[in-house]
Order: structure tokens, then sequence, then C-alpha cells
């Protein structure tokens, strides 16, 4: 998606209800036309009155939200992390996934969790462990090591590099799942698409994102 103001609502890069019956296509179409589009509608009215700030790319609003003016500090905040976090969730899901990631990545995952396996066990872990709202995310620091970080509400986990994120929000699993969040997140796991994954992985590899300077 377009990383700069205005934002513009990414389209979800497959039907509705393509990732049936892991998730529905009601689930679906509220979670991207509603909840997705809202952020991106807010964010947007937030930056309305700020030129100076509509400059500033995404990722740095997500980062140094703490710099901006007060009235606006805790919107951008809340809906800059949920813009970018949301279109790393819909962009990596997949009705066809390929579950086996690619070098670099396998290797990264292998010395990071051993196998995929540990992988999974530690991302289900941090997604069940999150109290309330947020997310859980497989994360790329500068040097490529991987780790697994959860955060509440819509933080995102920036300056680490959010490659793969599960949305542990109600509004994602609740019209499928109910309480079951790890039913949930067990039907998500499935729909992650590794090659996407592995190629944004190694452009990290090939573009380290610089650390934060407070
Ligand atoms: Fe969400």
């Amino acid at each position: 998606m377009d990383q700069h103001y205005p934002y513009a609502l990414p389209p979800l890069p497959f039907a509705f209800d393509a990732l049936e019956p892991e998730l529905s296509a009601r689930t679906m179409c509220f979670h991207h036309d509603k909840h997705f589009a809202a952020y991106i509608d807010n964010l947007n009215a937030l930056l309305k009155d700020y030129p100076e700030y509509q400059k500033w790319p995404l990722q740095k609003l997500c980062q140094d939200w703490a710099r901006l003016p007060e009235d606006i500090r805790q919107g951008v905040r809340n809906n800059a992390g949920g813009v970018y976090l949301h279109d790393r969730y819909f962009q990596n899901l997949h009705p066809t996934p390929v579950s086996s990631p690619l070098p670099p990545m396998e290797g990264a995952i292998a010395r990071g969790f051993g196998d995929m396996e540990g992988l999974r066990a530690a991302m289900r872990q941090a997604a069940l462990s999150q109290f309330g709202s947020g997310w859980a995310c497989l994360c790329a620091d500068g040097e490529g090591k991987l780790s697994v970080v959860k955060t509440a509400n819509q933080d995102t986990p920036l300056p680490l590099l959010p490659l793969l994120c599960c949305d542990v929000w109600e509004h994602a699993y609740y019209l499928d799942y109910q309480n079951r969040r790890g039913d949930y997140f067990d039907a998500w796991w499935r729909l992650a698409d590794w090659p996407k994954v592995s190629r944004a992985y190694e452009l990290h590899l090939s573009r380290p994102i610089p650390e934060r300077k407070d």
C-alpha cells in the first residue's frame, strides 16, 4: 500500500469467501471493509490539518508518535499502527498458502526456533497470552535475527520489523470462533503465505531498517 498520506484502503487480494472455512466471508468483510477501513479514515482525518506530519512515512508515524502534537498523538499511535499492521495481516494470508519458508528465512527460523513447529509454538503462545486486544508478530531485527513479539492494542513492534502478524483482536475471530482464540490461531496459521513472508525477509536483509534515534 501507499505508505504516505493520504492513505487508501488496499483491496483485499482475494475474494471475501476465499479463506473459508478457516475465516468466513462475513469476518473478512467486516474486518477489511469496516475495521481496516476505519483505521485508514481515522488516520487521514487526524493528519488532515497537519501538513508537516503528512510527509512522515507510515513507519515513522508508528515509531515516533510520541513526538506528535498532543491533540493527535494518541489517535495517530492507534490508527497508524492499525493501518500498518492490518496491511501486513491481509497481505500475508492466502487461499492456497504454501507452508514452507524459502531460504534465507528457512535458515533464520532454524536458528531462532529450531524448526517451523518451534516457531508455530512460540507464535501461538504469544497470541494466546496477549491479554485483551493486540498482536503476535514474527519480527526481524536490523541484522535479520528473528523473534516473536506480542503488542497491545495497535502498537507495532517497530523498530523490529514485523514480517507476519496475527491479529488477536476479537473482531478478527469472534464471529467464527467466539472465545476460542486458539482455534482461530490454528486456522490463521494454516493460511499464512510463507513465500511472501520469505520475500519480505529477504528484502529486509538487503535494506535493514534504521534503529530508533531517541
Ligand atoms: Fe483487526
